[in-house]
């Protein structure tokens, strides 16, 4: 399984901090914002990575990730020029998924919380079909809407609905068998000019193909895209960091832990970062028995 990371949009919620830098490039406490969504996809067991950025700001996600190796992944790199719908990612990484299913992954989005990479791995196991997180928030105007029967099956999945018919919000992690690029190629524009992921969904979901997970109020969904969510993103990952003395989406370490790295690699990254208490943290790891 492959992993598509959407580092595109224009921010203009962020705006003006989005003029001149893309905002998945910007800080949550002490890594920058892509780190989190790229971690939860490493916990999944991921190894190989499109990360998909406007043309402008390639250079900055190169400069920032490179090819992967530090972090024991491989990463590589596409351009969605306009912000022409999340479902345009399947599309423009079909070559790069070359016929293996995918997870997908908004470049602002947070997942944290305890048990994460078991629900994760069983996604991971599914041989076709889409699954989709739901996760309940208080007001779901702003998202996805996923509607529930008594058995957990899906209803309806509404985009952005004016009345929502639940308060479970769909989160920005998707997992899609090998016949998401065709699906996407059949979707037109919405209102807003668009592929939709909705639209998307909706389509395994006709199928009877569309599982959605509830991620219950033990785990904590974030999405870092207006002023105050980035700030509450931040405090909650450093008081997190600062009451465990243990990282949060740190790439080094998760890759260090699921054998991607050596001992050795991991020493040397933290040499390099020796400055910064991110790269005094992987030291500690890198020794710690
Ligand atoms: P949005 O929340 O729509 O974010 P945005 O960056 O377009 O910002 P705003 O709403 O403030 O204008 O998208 C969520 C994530 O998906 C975000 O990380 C950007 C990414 N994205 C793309 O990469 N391509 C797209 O076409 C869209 C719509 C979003």
């Amino acid at each position: 399984m492959k992993g598509i990371v959407l580092a595109g949009g224009n921010g203009s919620r962020l705006y003006p901090l989005t003029r001149s830098i893309s905002k998945q490039l910007m800080p949550v406490y002490d890594k920058p914002m892509i780190y989190y969504p790229i971690s939860v996809l490493m916990l999944a067991g991921i190894q190989d990575f499109l990360i998909l950025t406007k043309p402008e700001d390639r250079t900055a996600f190169e400069k920032l990730l490179g090819d992967g190796s530090e972090f024991g992944v491989s990463i590589t790199y596409a351009e969605q020029d306009q912000p022409r719908g999340i479902a345009e990612a399947l599309i423009i990484g079909e070559d790069f998924l070359d016929g293996e299913p995918c997870a997908l992954v908004l470049g602002d989005n947070i997942f944290y919380g305890h048990g994460l990479p078991e629900i994760l791995a069983e996604a991971k196991g599914f041989e076709s079909g889409a699954e989709i997180f739901a996760y309940q928030v208080a007001d779901p105007r702003a998202y996805g809407v996923v509607e529930f029967d008594g058995e957990g099956r899906v209803l309806s999945i509404e985009e952005k609905p004016r009345k929502p018919k639940s308060n479970f919000a769909v989160t920005g992690l998707y997992f899609y068998d090998s016949t998401a690029p065709a699906k996407a190629r059949t979707l037109t524009p919405s209102d807003r000019g668009e592929l939709e992921i909705t639209e998307l969904n909706s389509l395994y979901l006709e199928e009877g193909q569309l599982r959605a997970n509830l991620m219950g109020r033990g785990f904590a969904w974030l999405d870092a895209g207006t002023h105050d969510s980035l700030l509450e993103a931040a405090q909650f990952i450093a008081s997190i960091e600062e009451r465990q003395g243990m990282k949060i989406a740190c790439l080094e370490e998760i890759g260090y832990r699921l054998g991607y790295l050596t001992r050795e690699q991991l020493l040397k990254q933290a040499r390099k970062l020796k400055s910064s208490t991110y790269g005094a943290y992987l030291e500690k790891i890198a020794k710690s028995p």
